[in-house]
C-alpha cells in the first residue's frame, strides 16, 4: 500500500478531526499529513501542525491568509489526497483546483457540489482527479454500486434520521430554539449541518450531490426516514434487488473508505454487530412540515445557478438563525423567497456560480 499524502482542508472541525484521528490510526507507513486548513488561527490548529511537523507554510489560516492560500495547498505537489471538509461553499475554489491538479479528492463538502455539481464534476473528469465520497448516505452507495454501473441504477433512497424535530408539530417546529435545533439524536457534527439536519435541508441537499456522484436525475433520488440512522443508504437495481450498507453512526468509517479506496484496513473503530440492530423504523418524510427537499429538488430541476443560490441562502439563513436574528421557521422560506427573487443563469464558470451565490446571500441579508 502507497503512503497516502493528505492535506486535510477543514482540518480543525467535525469532520477535520475524525480524519486526522484516521490518519493517526493508519500510522506512518500509510498516511501521513502534508498541509492543514483551518478558518482561524486557533490553538487546535497549531496544535495539529506540531504534532504533525508540518512548517508554518503547511499550515494556513484562511481568516489571516485569504482562501487562495487554501487553494495552493490544495495542489500541493507532495499530496496526493486532498480531505475537503470546510463548512460550506467556501470550499468551492479550492475543490476545482484540487480536481483539476488530479488528486484524490475526498469529499465531505456537500454544498460544493450542490453549488457548482456540474463544473466539479466536469473538473475531476479533465484532472482525472478521482472524486470520493465521504457523506455516511453518499458512501453506502458508493460501496453499494460497487462494480455496478451507473446506468443500472433505478432508485438511490438515501436514509435521514429525521432530526430533533420529526415528530413535533408544525406550529412548534417554527418556533423551535437553537438549542433545540442543534440538539440531533443520533450524530455529532458542526453547527451548520446539525440545522441543516432539523430542517431536511441536509436531505435536500445530498439529493442534488447523489445526483452529481452518481449521474441520476432527482426523481431517481428518494429519502426516507430511518431515525436509528444504521442503514446508510440503499440502491435499487434495475431488476429490483435492493443493496445497503449498515453501520454504527460514526462517520470514520467513511472518511477510511475514501481515503485508502479499494484498500481495507482495521483501525480499530468500533463495529457494528447484529446483534444490536432491534426495531429499524422506516417511514416518509413529511413534506408540509419539512418543505426544504421540495425546495431542493426544485432548485435542481431549474438547473444552472438555481442550486447554487439554494445553497447560499441556505448557509446565509442558517447563519442568521445561529446568530439569533431569523426564527426556525422562516430558514425555508429564506430560501424559498431567494429562489424565487434572483434571475438564474448558466452556472459553466465559477464566476456565475460566485456572483449568484453573493446575490443569495444578500437577499438573505436584505430581507430577513
Ligand atoms: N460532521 C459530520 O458528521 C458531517 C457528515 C457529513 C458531511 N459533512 C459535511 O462536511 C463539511 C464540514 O462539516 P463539519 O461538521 O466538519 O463542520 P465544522 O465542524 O463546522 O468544521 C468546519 C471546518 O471548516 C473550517 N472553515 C469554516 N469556514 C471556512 C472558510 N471560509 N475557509 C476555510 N475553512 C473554513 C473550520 O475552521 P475553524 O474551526 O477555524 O472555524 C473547520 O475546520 C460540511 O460541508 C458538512 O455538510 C459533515
Amino acid at each position: 500500500m502507497a503512503v497516502r499524502k493528505i492535506v486535510v482542508l477543514g482540518s480543525t472541525g467535525s469532520i477535520g478531526t475524525q480524519t486526522l484521528d484516521i490518519i493517526e490510526r493508519l500510522g506512518q507507513e500509510r498516511a501521513s499529513v502534508v498541509g492543514l486548513v483551518a478558518w482561524r488561527d486557533s490553538e487546535l490548529l497549531k496544535e495539529q501542525a506540531r504534532r504533525w511537523g508540518l512548517p508554518s507554510e503547511r499550515v494556513v489560516s484562511v481568516e489571516r491568509e485569504g482562501s487562495e492560500a487554501m487553494t495552493r495547498l490544495a495542489v500541493l505537489d507532495e499530496a496526493d489526497t486532498v480531505v475537503m471538509a470546510v463548512a460550506g461553499a467556501a470550499g468551492l475554489a479550492a475543490t476545482l483546483a484540487a480536481c483539476k491538479a488530479g488528486k484524490r479528492v475526498c469529499i465531505a463538502t456537500k454544498e460544493v457540489l450542490v453549488a457548482a455539481g456540474e463544473l466539479v464534476t466536469q473538473a475531476a473528469k479533465d484532472g482525472g482527479a478521482a472524486l470520493l465520497p465521504i457523506d455516511s448516505e453518499h458512501s453506502a452507495l458508493f460501496q453499494c454500486l460497487a462494480g455496478y454501473d451507473y446506468s443500472l441504477i433505478d432508485k438511490l433512497h438515501i436514509t435521514a434520521s429525521g432530526g430533533p424535530f420529526r415528530t413535533w408539530e408544525k406550529e412548534r417546529i417554527a418556533s423551535a430554539t437553537v438549542d433545540e435545533a442543534l440538539n440531533h439524536p443520533t450524530w455529532r457534527m458542526g453547527g451548520k449541518i446539525t440545522i441543516d439536519s432539523a430542517t431536511l435541508m441536509n436531505k435536500g441537499l445530498e439529493i442534488i450531490e447523489a445526483c452529481w456522484l452518481y449521474g441520476v436525475g432527482e426523481d431517481k433520488v428518494e429519502v426516507v426516514v430511518h431515525p436509528q440512522s444504521i442503514i446508510h443508504s440503499f440502491v435499487e437495481l434495475r431488476d429490483g434487488a435492493l443493496l445497503a450498507q449498515l453501520g454504527l453512526p460514526d462517520m470514520r468509517l467513511p472518511i477510511q473508505i475514501a481515503l485508502l479506496h479499494p484498500e481495507k484496513v482495521d483501525t480499530g473503530i468500533p463495529r457494528l454487530s447484529p446483534t444490536q440492530m432491534r426495531d429499524l423504523t422506516f417511514e416518509a418524510p413529511d413534506h408540509e412540515r419539512f418543505p426544504a427537499i421540495t425546495l431542493a429538488r426544485q432548485a435542481f430541476r431549474t438547473g444552472g445557478t438555481a442550486p447554487a443560490i439554494l445553497n447560499a441562502a441556505n448557509e446565509a439563513a442558517v447563519g442568521a438563525f445561529l446568530e439569533g436574528k431569523l426564527r426556525f421557521g422562516q430558514l425555508a422560506t429564506a430560501v424559498e423567497g431567494a429562489l424565487g427573487s434572483i434571475p438564474v443563469t448558466d452556472a459553466d464558470t465559477l464566476e456565475k456560480i460566485t456572483l449568484a451565490d453573493a446575490s443569495a446571500r444578500r437577499f438573505v441579508r436584505e430581507h430577513f
